[in-house]
């Protein structure tokens, strides 16, 4: 893990790895590449930008081999609100891109961080303490896609030698750049409505229990499992990881110790709820944790306290009570 490129690096995950790698291998190691050019306050500080779409070979190629790059990062895909919405484009993005990053990881000889995610699983899994290998049988395109993309991951390992690791993120929760189309959405949109409105209209039902983690974590998370020992994996593709779980009404509860003025409304949403409705309550996170020292920081109360520090300054809102 030299040289660095990132797909899908503006997205919500890539704004923090990016930041992480570059600190981690040198600024000058790392290359951002995404399918739209970066908002103009940013444009400075990335240097190393790359226009690339995942699903044209030769572009990527190109990128891999003009900047020597021996490790992809690829985080370009849609998630499963979108992808619900839009099956086919989901397909074409989040399997050709896959396919080709694999096959241009195959010639290159580089290694590959793909994420799965809870959306992986479905209605006939274990929904409580969900084992490491379980029954996959999604009901969603993005689950489809999700199971599809370990398999292939794993194949590309097995067959070709391509280092190709994951882990199944659950609910990702961050100030830095939002979310877009995903279900567990909901989290991150009421710490933004508390604060701004001290209201939010959940699409969820209240309680709806899912995996979360806090980007700290997660970005934590991919450096570790692409750093870990090859002689201690196991498993490769994709590792279940979480932090916490709660429901909407638990999470309110939580901001609610710091804006006490909060009230949060439900208005559901089918399509997402039968989403969120179809995945796990809990993961059980013990290969993670022993293949490769799995180890979250932040709780339900901490990641609380945290996102409403860095959200306030970033928002310029009025100071929450109690959040010192
Ligand atoms: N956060 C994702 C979504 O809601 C799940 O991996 O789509």
């Amino acid at each position: 893990m030299e040289r660095i490129l990132v797909t899908g690096g503006l997205g919500q995950i890539g704004s923090e790895l990016v930041v992480a790698l570059r600190q981690r291998c040198g600024a000058g190691n790392v290359v951002t590449s995404d399918i739209r050019m970066p908002p103009s306050e940013r444009l400075a500080e990335e240097q190393l930008f790359e226009l690339v779409d995942c699903t044209n070979r030769d572009q990527l190629q190109e990128v891999v081999v003009r900047h020597r790059i021996d490790t992809i990062f690829h985080l370009a895909a849609l998630l499963s609100a979108v992808a619900e919405d839009k099956p086919q484009v989901a397909w074409e993005i989040n399997m050709g891109g896959l396919y080709r990053v694999l096959e241009v990881a195959r010639r290159h000889g580089c290694a590959v961080f793909h994420p799965s995610s809870i959306g992986a699983f479905g209605d006939s899994t274990p929904a409580l303490d969900t084992p490491q290998d379980t029954i996959q049988r999604p009901s969603t395109m993005y689950g489809v896609t999700k199971v599809a993309g370990e398999l292939l991951c794993d194949y590309y390992y097995s067959r070709f030698g391509v280092d190709a690791r994951g882990v199944r993120f659950p609910g990702l929760i961050s100030w830095v750049a939002p979310p877009g189309g995903g279900t567990t959405d909901y989290a991150v949109e009421m710490f933004y409505q508390a604060l701004r409105y001290q209201h939010y209209t959940c699409f969820l039902e209240p309680d709806t229990r899912l995996d979360m983690m806090y980007m700290p974590d997660a970005v934590k998370a991919c450096i570790d499992v692409m750093a870990a020992d090859p002689s201690r994996l196991v498993h490769r593709n994709a590792f279940n990881i979480t932090a916490m779980n709660f429901t909407p009404e638990e999470l309110a509860a939580a901001i609610r110790k710091h804006v006490p003025d909060f009230v949060i409304e439900y208005r559901v949403d089918p399509v997402r709820q039968a989403i969120a409705s179809s995945w796990p309550d809990r993961l059980d996170d013990a290969a993670a944790r022993q293949e490769w020292d799995w180890n979250p920081e932040f709780d339900l109360d901490t990641m609380t306290r945290d996102m409403l520090d860095n959200l306030q300054r970033k928002l310029g809102a009025p100071p929450s009570q109690s959040s010192s």
